[in-house]
Order: structure tokens, then C-alpha cells, then sequence
């Protein structure tokens, strides 16, 4: 199948024109500026489809670099699966995940990422990847890391929060480290203070203090500047890279940019969540209703000023990829288990099928430009995991995820709108966004068009990456 996608307006994050983009098969075949002729004006009749791309822009296929599809959490298991995570994804103009293997504690990192092939194998709609959570740090899952970045599993979470769960303590950090700085990988951090705040739960707890809201004030931002700091001081003395997930307090970008100020590989994403949603607004609506938004890092308050310093750390690539940290779960019977106790609310948003959109609207609000769009939400994840220029280019070569995405549409975020995700609540539910996805071609497929959805189970493939180009 050959398509040429003619007249619209291509966004790279090195510049925005227009362009034609001809796909043949799987990849994309060339992008022909309008003068050239070099191919010839004859290519339009040797193509099976023409797509008119006038006065819409033309950008690679979304990566989310931070999914949980299916996550064991809480009690229960994040809603989506791979099936339902990846379609939805698909809607919304992502056409890459990278989601998250699980090893549990006790159990060998190799049986943890085979259960996640299993999961995924066959029923993704687009393509996906793994990072691997390493939930104990021993001597076996050392050389396991050594084993997966073979595979193309070249970065490993470490978590500083959720003692008992999947928390690692700083002489586990500082092994896993040095490992990475052996075989290339890239350790990614929770960084909070996991220690401190289950003392402050639990304090809050035995005041009577239980309601969703209490998620946050009980993980003060103190809790996530001084984890940030600790993890890049670890990374400092082993000499490894570092990528701090869902980062949502200015102060510990603040110690992320004072790190890179020094030359230090460090790196941060953030969250659609954080640069819109808070304490307030959200956290604290009445009754029970605020445990929709119940996330770590939590949500923080408005009055703190942190959604503005967020946006600016985004313009100034201190934070250097927005993921969404996809962890979607029900409000009946999942976020329920928490009533009467804010701290058994499983963690977790469910964003996936809306952040090309959500993070659009910050282009029309002017907090980024839209160059940097695509650059924070294809091409930097790409880059940063091993998967460019296969994903996040358009370029002869690479592979043909496409978006078309319309300046001049509308999109209405709600569980009755556009919402795809296995959610019974939408966390966005009544945002609105100026623009609409019009059109995504998954390696060469049209999966979302006119409101259609044409893609099926089976079609997305395992990514192995390669090393971070950051790292390079
Ligand atoms: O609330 C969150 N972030 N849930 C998913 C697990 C994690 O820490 O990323
Ligand atoms: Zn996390
Ligand atoms: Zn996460």
C-alpha cells in the first residue's frame, strides 16, 4: 500500500513546512518538498490513496514512554490492557508505548518481563516496548539486567517509594546504578521519600484524616526535591545516567536542572496531569470524589505555583519528555477500596488516549511551541530510549506512524466523548482542546480516521531499543 499525504504543514521539532509524505508498505519513502520535482508530479497516480493534509499539521506518531497496562497495584490491576490500553492510545494519536515489566519481589527478573510478552504478544494495536521495574535489587537480578539489555530492554525503574511493595533502598539504588553504568542502560527513578511519607500516613491516618486529599499533603513536595536529589547524588558517585519519572514539584526540577546545569546525564519528564490538574481543583472535591485524582507523585497545590514552573522547565528542556504515567483504574470497586482510607486508593490516571491533545492545547496557550509538541512527545522519548529514527522522525526510513492532526478541530474529553480508555470515570472528564487528531497511520495502516477506528489486535510489534542516544 502506497499513500501520499499531500499538502500539509510537516512539524519536526528542527522547524515546521509544508510538505508532501509519500508511505510505501511499512515505512515512510520520502518527504518531497512542493517545488521538487525530482520525483515527479506522476507520483500521485502511481499511489493506492491520497490523503489531503491542507491546513493541517503533519507530525510523527505519538510515543508514551510510560505506561501501565494491566499493573498488579493496589490490591487490584490497572484496567487497561494491552488490548484496550493501545487502542485507546491509538485514538488519540499515540502509535508507541513503552510500558512497564514488572518484577515482583522474590521473583527473577526474566519470569517478570516474560509475563509482560504475554500480555502484550498478540494483542497491542500499536507498537510497544518494555522498560523493566526491578522491584528487588540482589545479585541475580544484576546480571538479569545485564541479560535484558540483549533483549532491548535497555532501562530499569527503581523505586524510592512504596516500602514493601517495589521499593529499593540507597545500597540497592547505588548496586543497580553501577550495573547501568556497566552495560549502558538507563535507570529511571520514582523519586519520593517513601520512608518519610509512610510515617506521615500513617500519622494523618491515626488523626482521622482519610480522605483523598490526604494523598497529597501526606507527599509534600520536601518528600520528592529531597528523594530527587538523593537519586542524582547515588547517580553522581556511580557516574550513571538518570531519567526522574512524573516529576511534579518545581523544587526537585529545580535540583533535576542545578545537576544538568553541572553536566551531569540527568533527566525529567512530567505529566499532563501536573501541568493542569491539582490539589484544589481536583484532589479535594467533596465526598469521595477526589479519588479519581489520586497519583504519585500526587497532585500538588495550586497555590504553590508549580503548573507555571513546569511549563517553563518544558521551554527550557530541564524536563525533557512528557509520558503519562498511564495508570488507569475504575472508581467502583478499584479507586473504592479506599473509602475511609486515602491510602489504599490504588495510584494512578488514566491519560493515555488524550496527551497528544492535552499537551496541544498548551501550544494554542503559547506555554510551547509547536515544534516542541512533537519534539516532548515523540522525538525526545524516541532518542532517549533507543528507538530513533525507526519512531519519531519523519524521515525515508523510518517507520510510517503518521498523525494528521487539525488546528481548526475541537476535541470534547469526557467518558461519553472521546474516551476509549476501560474506565467507568474520565479524570478529564469536560476538558476541551483546540484541535482535533483527524488521521493516524500505524506503520503504514490507517487505524483512526473520520472518526473511525479501523486498527485491530495484533498488529503492533515488540520493540527491542537500543542504547539512549543521550548516552552516546
Ligand atoms: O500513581 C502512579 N504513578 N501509579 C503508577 C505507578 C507509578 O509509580 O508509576
Ligand atoms: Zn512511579
Ligand atoms: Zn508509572
Amino acid at each position: 500500500m502506497k499513500i501520499l499525504i499531500k499538502n500539509g504543514s510537516v512539524v519536526t521539532p528542527l522547524g515546521t513546512s509544508l510538505a508532501n509524505v509519500l508511505i510505501d508498505g511499512e515505512t515512510i519513502a520520502a518527504v518531497i518538498a512542493p517545488g521538487d520535482t525530482t520525483l515527479g508530479s506522476e507520483i500521485e497516480h502511481s499511489v493506492d490513496r491520497v490523503i489531503d493534509a491542507t491546513n493541517k499539521y503533519v507530525i510523527p506518531g505519538g510515543i508514551d514512554s510510560h505506561t501501565h497496562m494491566e499493573l498488579p497495584f493496589g490490591g487490584t490491576f490497572a484496567s487497561d490492557t494491552f488490548e484496550t490500553g493501545t487502542r485507546a492510545a491509538a485514538w488519540g494519536g499515540t502509535t508507541t508505548i513503552i510500558d512497564f515489566a514488572v518484577q515482583k519481589y522474590g521473583e527473577r527478573v526474566q519470569d517478570g518481563l516474560a509475563t509482560w510478552h504475554g500480555k502484550a504478544a498478540g494483542n497491542c494495536h500499536i507498537d510497544y516496548s518494555f522498560h523493566q521495574i526491578i522491584g528487588g535489587v540482589d545479585d541475580d537480578s544484576l546480571k538479569a539486567m545485564d541479560e535484558l539489555v540483549n533483549e532491548g530492554i535497555t532501562s530499569f525503574k527503581l523505586f524510592m517509594a512504596y516500602p514493601g511493595v517495589f521499593y529499593s533502598d540507597d545500597g540497592q539504588i547505588l548496586r543497580a546504578m553501577q550495573t547501568a553504568v556497566n552495560n549502558g542502560s538507563m535507570i529511571m527513578m520514582h523519586a519520593e521519600n517513601g520512608i518519610a511519607i509512610d510515617v506521615l500516613v500513617a500519622q494523618a491516618l491515626a488523626e482521622g484524616k482519610t480522605d483523598p486529599k490526604y494523598h497529597s499533603l501526606t507527599r509534600p513536595w520536601e518528600t520528592e526535591a529531597e528523594a530527587t536529589n538523593r537519586a542524582i547524588m547515588l547517580a553522581r558517585m556511580t557516574g550513571a545516567p538518570l531519567y526522574i519519572v512524573h516529576m511534579s514539584a518545581k523544587q526537585a526540577v529545580n535540583v533535576l536542572q542545578g545537576a544538568k546545569d553541572e553536566g551531569w546525564n540527568v533527566f525529567g519528564e512530567t505529566c499532563p496531569q501536573y501541568l493542569y490538574l491539582s490539589l484544589e481543583d481536583h484532589l479535594s472535591q467533596p465526598g469521595f470524589e477526589g479519588a479519581k485524582w489520586v497519583c504519585s507523585t500526587p497532585l500538588r497545590s495550586k497555590e504553590e505555583g508549580h503548573q507555571q514552573e513546569l511549563w517553563r522547565y518544558l521551554r527550557t528542556n530541564d524536563l525533557s519528555i512528557i509520558s503519562t504515567d498511564h495508570c488507569p483504574f475504575c472508581f467502583k470497586e478499584q479507586k473504592e477500596l479506599g473509602v475511609g482510607d486515602f491510602s489504599k486508593i490504588p495510584n494512578g490516571i488514566g491519560s493515555v488516549e488524550h496527551r497528544m491533545d492535552l499537551i496541544y492545547q498548551g501550544v494554542v496557550d503559547g506555554q510551547i511551541s509547536l515544534e516542541r509538541w512533537v519534539e516532548l512527545c515523540s522525538t525526545t522519548p524516541a532518542r532517549m530510549f533507543g528507538l530513533y529514527p525507526q519512531k519519531g522522525a519523519l524521515a525515508p526510513g523510518s517507520d510510517a506512524d503518521v498523525v494528521i492532526y487539525n488546528p481548526a478541530g475541537r476535541t470534547e474529553i469526557g467518558l461519553n466523548k472521546t474516551h476509549h480508555m476501560n474506565m467507568d470515570h474520565s479524570a478529564w472528564e469536560g476538558t476541551v482542546i483546540d484541535g482535533h487528531v483527524d488521521t493516524v497511520i500505524s506503520r503504514g495502516k490507517v487505524v483512526v480516521e473520520n472518526n473511525e477506528y479501523h486498527g485491530a489486535k495484533g498488529h503492533g510489534k515488540f520493540l527491542k531499543r537500543g542504547l539512549s542516544q543521550y548516552l552516546t
